[in-house]
């Protein structure tokens, strides 16, 4: 089952970054359906630290770009890419504090950040690096 399925609305026009989002959204599907069939602690805490570790690799990618070409969104969506990072790290926290309850809810923030942070900020990026010749 998918919770968040990929779409062409998503491509930014950067192949790297593509992928990169194809693979994120493959990971928040990943902890939907390990949390639909059940599955214990450790694997939802290992999914968890894959999805972490992942978003971390992604932003910082995604950082490089804005600051090798002087984007002019750099500094807001960083502070987006911070905000997002440490909802995901509260989360994670209560979840090994015992709290291991992955809800709906939280699905359901991960999909609608992702998809709503694709389609309107990375866009923006999207277009600005396209014309500087990134692809
Ligand atoms: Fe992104």
């Amino acid at each position: 089952m998918v919770l968040f399925v990929w779409e062409d609305k998503y491509k930014v026009g950067i192949a790297e970054l593509d992928e990169q989002h194809k693979t994120l959204i493959g990971l928040i599907n990943k902890l939907y359906n390990a949390m639909k069939q059940g599955h214990g602690k450790d694997v939802l805490k290992s999914i968890l630290d894959d999805l972490l570790g992942y978003v971390k690799y992604h932003f910082g990618t995604e950082e490089k770009y804005f600051t090798k070409y002087n984007y002019i969104n750099k500094n807001e969506q960083i502070k987006s890419h911070n905000d997002f990072k440490n909802t995901v790290i509260e989360f994670k926290k209560k979840f090994e504090d015992g709290n291991t309850f992955i809800s709906t809810e939280l699905m359901n923030f991960l999909k609608n950040w992702l998809g709503t942070h694709i389609l309107e900020s990375d866009m923006k990026y999207g277009k600005f690096l396209n014309e500087k010749g990134v692809y």
